[in-house]
């Protein structure tokens, strides 16, 4: 037997990036069941199970948002699970349960049956054998009613670019290397074969983008993403008819943005869609005529439909943070790349409410400038701010100060490392319940803010303790007076522009 025999071919000398992703957050995934009247499962306490969750930052930071939740990640990397578990420890989570366990040990293994189990940029990178496998983890685990996100490459999104992914992987197969180094020789071979003019590209013009972005990408991700042994783009359609087998029906995309494509299609596009009855069919036929890539499906065990009333009951306990200062707010926008103007009539009001604090739907109803407003108006606007990145869902006020507790925590362990590195560059907040981008400056300004010392100082030891230097213009900053100059700049910058939307956000 091979010693790496666990990985199934699955790329394992290298760790996968730090990330937190939003769509499978437990609010994330029950606003999206409400807002297509599905019945979510409870937020109030509930089990949560992250497949393949890699180096766990996500798992860690909903298990701290949620202490009423009780969360399991799973990643067979050993590295992987034990980062996790590394974070975790530090943070003093109670309620995280992480594993190297392989899928198919996972499902032996005992466990309660969840209420949300997630799969991020797992399910096609993975062998038919081991996506039977999660089928039946599906089947057996989740809960009557519970949810699953499910994220995958798509067809036929994928069509052109899956030979030079293979091209990479054929060209290096036989290469004793690292992984990261057979990316940097599969990068420069296919830049070699795009140089000598072959066919393929000249046929398929859209690929010298993707390989051009490709070597802007990290190394890492580029490992993870392309040079597993399988690698397998799929049809919602396959999707759909293998996750029946776990008696799970697609329900809705975890993705609001979704919601706002359909403005780039024209009238014999949007007319041919509505044409199609069948919603397994329509949805693959959407993904035509968008070339999808990537999509984030929700499915439900045994979903109910909600009555107009119910639903609206139920939207209307969900709650809204502001995620900009509202000074920022621009009223010209883009909204997934289709320009569109914002009435101020609507929109003005609204930011003025969240700006005080976050507000559930029902509270913005009852605001005295925003009562001419119906339901509907409101809920529009508020998925096109958090579309743009201007809201976003938070979680309710309840038990806000046991959340606080816990993710002080955890930030304090993310804040800890930032002095060694850059690789975690998102604090959890509790107030949305989930991660908030955040370089490695502004952590170290933070954690100088959070001691109560003076920031310039404490950064620029920890600079020269590391050999480095400051970066302006392009330029390094050699004496210590320049860097110390501009530290100062930017603990002012810092202070006056990131400083009150940390403490908004329940950071500071
Ligand atoms: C592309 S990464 C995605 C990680 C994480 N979900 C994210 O999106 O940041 C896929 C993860 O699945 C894990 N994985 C692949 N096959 C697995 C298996 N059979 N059992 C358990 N974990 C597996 C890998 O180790 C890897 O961390």
């Amino acid at each position: 037997m091979q010693m790496n025999d666990w990985t199934h071919g699955y790329v394992a000398d290298v760790s996968y990036d730090y990330s937190f992703f939003p769509e499978i957050a437990p609010i994330s995934i029950v606003f999206n069941l409400l807002d297509k009247s599905f019945f979510p499962p409870s937020l109030e306490k509930f089990t949560y199970c992250e497949l393949g969750c890699g180096q766990g930052f996500t798992t860690n930071i909903l298990a701290a948002t949620h202490p009423q939740g009780e969360f399991w990640g799973v990643d067979f990397n050993p590295t992987h699970a034990a980062e996790a578990q590394r974070l975790a420890e530090a943070a003093q989570l109670k309620n995280i349960h992480l594993c190297d366990q392989s899928f198919a040990e996972f499902l032996q293994a005992d466990t309660p049956a969840f209420d949300f189990i997630t799969l991020h940029g797992v399910y096609s990178w993975i062998g038919d054998e081991n996506r039977k496998i999660i089928v039946e983890l599906l089947r057996q685990k989740l809960k009557c009613g519970g949810a699953v996100y499910l994220s995958y490459n798509t067809l036929p999104g994928w069509s052109a670019v899956m030979p030079l992914r293979d091209l990479m992987v054929q060209y290096t197969a036989s290469s004793a290397d690292s992984t990261v180094q057979k990316v940097e020789q599969g990068l420069a071979f296919a830049q070699q074969l795009q140089g000598v003019k072959a066919r393929y590209f000249l046929e398929n013009p859209t690929v010298k983008y993707d390989l051009k972005e490709m070597q802007g990408d990290s190394r890492n991700y580029l490992a993870h993403e392309y040079f597993s042994r399988d690698w397998r783009p799929l049809y919602h359609s396959e999707v759909v008819q293998q996750l029946a087998d776990a008696k799970l029906t697609f329900t809705a995309s975890a993705d609001i943005d979704d919601q706002f494509h359909n403005l780039k299609l024209d009238e014999s596009q949007l007319d041919l869609l509505a044409s199609i009855t069948d919603s397994t069919l329509r949805e693959t036929i959407r993904d035509f005529l968008f070339n999808s890539r990537f999509r984030r499906d929700l499915f439900v065990r045994g979903p109910i439909k909600l009555t107009t009333l119910e639903q609206v009951e139920l939207l209307s306990n969900c709650r809204f943070a502001l995620v900009v200062l509202p000074e920022e707010i621009e009223y010209e926008i883009e909204l997934v790349g289709y320009p569109i103007k914002l009435d101020e009539t609507i929109y003005q009001p609204l930011v003025s409410a969240l700006a005080d604090c976050p507000q559930t739907l029902r509270e913005l109803m009852r605001q005295p400038s925003l009562t001419k407003l119906d339901f509907a108006s409101i809920l529009q606007a508020l998925k096109i701010l958090i579309t743009t990145d201007t809201v976003v869902l938070a979680l309710s006020k309840v038990e806000e100060e046991q959340r606080k507790q816990t993710v002080a925590a955890l930030n304090k362990a993310i804040l800890q490392r930032a002095r060694f590195g850059a690789d975690t560059q998102i604090l959890a907040s509790p107030i949305t319940g989930g991660g908030i981008d955040i370089s490695r400056s502004e952590q170290l300004f933070l954690l100088a803010h959070l001691r109560q010392v003076d920031p310039v100082q404490f950064i620029w030891n920890l600079l020269q303790v590391q050999g480095e230097k400051l970066i302006k213009e392009g330029k390094v900053l050699d004496s210590p007076e320049a860097n110390q100059a501009e530290l100062r700049l930017q603990a002012q910058r810092f202070a006056d522009l990131r400083l009150p939307l940390l403490e908004r956000l329940g950071l500071v």
